[in-house]
């Protein structure tokens, strides 16, 4: 068996966070969401992996490089553009040959892994095997129709009235089977090759496609609110580990603090992580908050936050649920003056307090 990781696309619900870097590379707890996945994916016993990549190819392979740290052997499948789910199956064709294989997509993150779901493909082998989750608002993915037994009978892309509220899961296994079903299909209303599709053909043709509703944690990381979300899942299970400087502060539950890390005269409530070369000073870090390396938080104070590499708070507060970029510099107006001074970005998204 193979794997297919899809780091493509364009993360437009991630802008402008994803204008410099790839949505699969934004940090969870301060680890890139894509080696969540690809850990789950070598964890499952699944060794040569294709990661298909679009524009941010160059950030990808950089950052995953040859995939032996995580025990995989990666070979790269350029997309010319995001076409589809589909059409990244399609391009993965040669690759792929007519091995069974698990499609990941990389910005979703699964709790508990995906080896028991591979394990039960393996066993009952049928031609597909998708997962359902229930979710509040379907619209935004692709919803699954089944019959009084359980049977899929039906799948729709971003349908404006869903006919159920299970949505479909970023892992699907297939057999080769799945490649004819890719040819026969054609673009979608939005101008993609949909994988939900490509899932309807194999059902049409009378294809067995096994489906299971998962319980256990699961999110697609495409927006903000999720992402914090899953920053907060994911530092819930850290050990506290203080292996920085840390003077004249406290340090409350579990808080990570990495060696060449300062935290000086602040309060840090975990669960929070704080990386290597970031200072902490005269601040107030609060529960379920990222600091990536290289950050200086002085006299501000942040909760539920992720702050990515080499960004700077000083004299703010309080800020929360916030997503800051790399390098970004936040301040506080300087004197009296009861205005806020705004140099943002194409795509911004802030919040003030009116
Ligand atoms: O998260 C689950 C949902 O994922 C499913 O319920 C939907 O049926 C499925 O279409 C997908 O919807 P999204 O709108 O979340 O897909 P997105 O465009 O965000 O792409 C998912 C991943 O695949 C992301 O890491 C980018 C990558 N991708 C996407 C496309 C369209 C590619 O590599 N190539 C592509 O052509």
């Amino acid at each position: 068996m193979k794997a297919l990781v899809l780091a493509g696309g364009s993360g437009s619900r991630l802008r402008p966070i994803t204008h410099t870097s790839a949505k699969q590379l934004v940090p969870v707890a301060n680890k890139p969401v894509l080696f969540y996945g690809l850990e789950s994916v070598a964890e499952a016993g699944v060794r040569e992996v294709g990661i298909v990549v679009g524009d941010s190819a160059a950030e990808i392979e950089a950052a995953v490089g040859d995939g032996s740290r995580f025990g995989l052997e990666v070979t790269y499948l350029p997309q010319e553009a995001p076409l589809g789910l589909a059409h990244a199956v399609h391009i993965a064709r040669d690759y792929l040959g007519d091995d069974d294989f698990v499609m990941y997509l990389g910005d979703n993150f699964i709790v508990g892994g995906i080896s028991s779901l591979v394990r039960r493909f393996r066993t009952n082998r049928p031609d597909a095997q998708i997962m359902l989750a229930r979710v509040s608002d379907p619209r935004a993915f692709g919803v699954v129709e089944l019959d009084p037994r359980g049977r899929v009978i039906a799948l729709e892309e971003k349908p404006q009235h869903p006919k159920s509220d299970l949505a479909l899961v970023g892992v699907y296994l297939f057999t080769a089977r799945v490649h004819d079903a890719v040819c026969r299909i054609k673009p979608s209303w939005r101008g993609e090759l949909e994988i939900t599709d490509a899932i309807q053909e194999l059902i049409d043709a009378g294809c067995r496609v096994d489906s299971s509703v998962v319980s256990g944690y699961w999110k697609d990381t495409g927006n903000v609110d999720d992402m914090l979300e899953v920053n907060r899942l994911v530092l819930d299970g850290v050990a506290a580990d203080c292996a920085g400087e840390v003077s004249s502060s406290e340090l409350v539950g579990r808080v990570v603090v990495e060696e060449g890390a300062t935290v000086t005269r602040s309060r840090i409530v975990g669960p929070a992580v704080i990386a290597a070369g970031s200072h902490i000073r005269d601040s107030y870090v609060g529960p379920f908050t990222s600091i990536d390396s290289d950050c200086a938080v002085t006299d501000s104070e942040i909760e539920y936050s992720i702050v990515l590499r080499g960004a700077s708070l000083a004299g703010v507060r309080r800020v929360e649920r916030s997503l800051i970029g790399r390098e970004v510099e936040v301040t506080s107006t300087p004197g009296a003056l009861r205005a806020h001074r705004l140099v943002l970005g194409d795509h911004s998204k802030v919040q003030v307090t009116s």
